[in-house]
């Protein structure tokens, strides 16, 4: 699949085959996403990669401590969002509700658990990224995550970015023994995907370029 083919068709994937994806495999990804560019090449981007049933022991974790804190998906503003993007956000939870309830599920519920889950995923990816760089570097962490779902889309797995589980971090670094010096950034859900499933029947919209471009020319 070419670039632009994986791009095109790629979208967060919620539902996934429980065929696990071998560790070759999950290699040839990182080997390709640690290409990715970084500000003065410092590669700041670390890779967890969790399988099996310390994957099932992580998610067993999340998922307790959601029941437990009740912190959801969120945009994480912090001050009042202008109204095109909570527009956008409301729309995006209307174009999946349909879908979530033919499988009998409440929106909210789903997003939750479900990421905390890494919606079923044989596989689960968290970075970090050491605490003594700046939050500038999130940026490159961003950027590893781009490669990251393009790559893994190429090669006809998919992918679901948790930002949710930053709301559990804690919990995260004690699974995962995680040094006290690491932050944990974003997870990545990683696996075949089931495209039968409602879950994933959806494709989200984009604004057309005039909502978020400015030219000078
Ligand atoms: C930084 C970031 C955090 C995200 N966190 C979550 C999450 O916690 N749970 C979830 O289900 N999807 C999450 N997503 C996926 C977005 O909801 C999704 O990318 C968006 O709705 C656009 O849909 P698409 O990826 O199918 O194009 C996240 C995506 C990004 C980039």
């Amino acid at each position: 699949m070419d670039l632009i083919e994986a791009i095109d068709s790629r979208r967060s994937i919620r539902a996934f085959k429980p065929s696990p994806v071998s560790r070759e495999l999950v290699e040839k990804i990182l080997n390709l996403v640690v290409k990715a560019p970084s500000a003065i090449n410092l590669q700041p981007w670390e890779f967890i990669v969790v399988m099996g049933e310390e994957k099932e022991r992580l998610s067993r974790k999340l998922i307790k401590s959601y029941r437990e804190k009740q912190i959801s998906c969120s945009p994480g503003n912090v001050k009042p969002l202008a109204d095109t993007f909570s527009k956008r956000g409301l729309a995006s939870v209307e174009l999946m509700t349909p879908s979530l309830a033919k499988l009998g599920h409440e929106f909210n519920q789903f997003i939750n658990e479900g990421s905390c889950n890494f919606y079923g995923a044989p596989t689960a990816v968290i970075l970090c990224l050491d605490n003594a760089f700046s939050k500038a570097r999130l940026v490159d962490v961003g950027i590893g995550v781009g490669y990251f779902v393009l790559v893994a889309q190429s090669f006809g797995l998919g992918t679901c970015t948790i930002g949710l589980i930053n709301a559990y971090e804690d919990e995260i670094k004690e699974v995962l023994s995680i040094p006290e010096n690491k932050d944990v950034v974003i997870g990545i859900a990683l696996g075949y995907p089931d495209l039968d499933s409602p879950a994933n029947e959806f494709k989200t919209p984009r604004d057309n370029l005039d909502s978020f471009v400015r030219w000078f020319d």
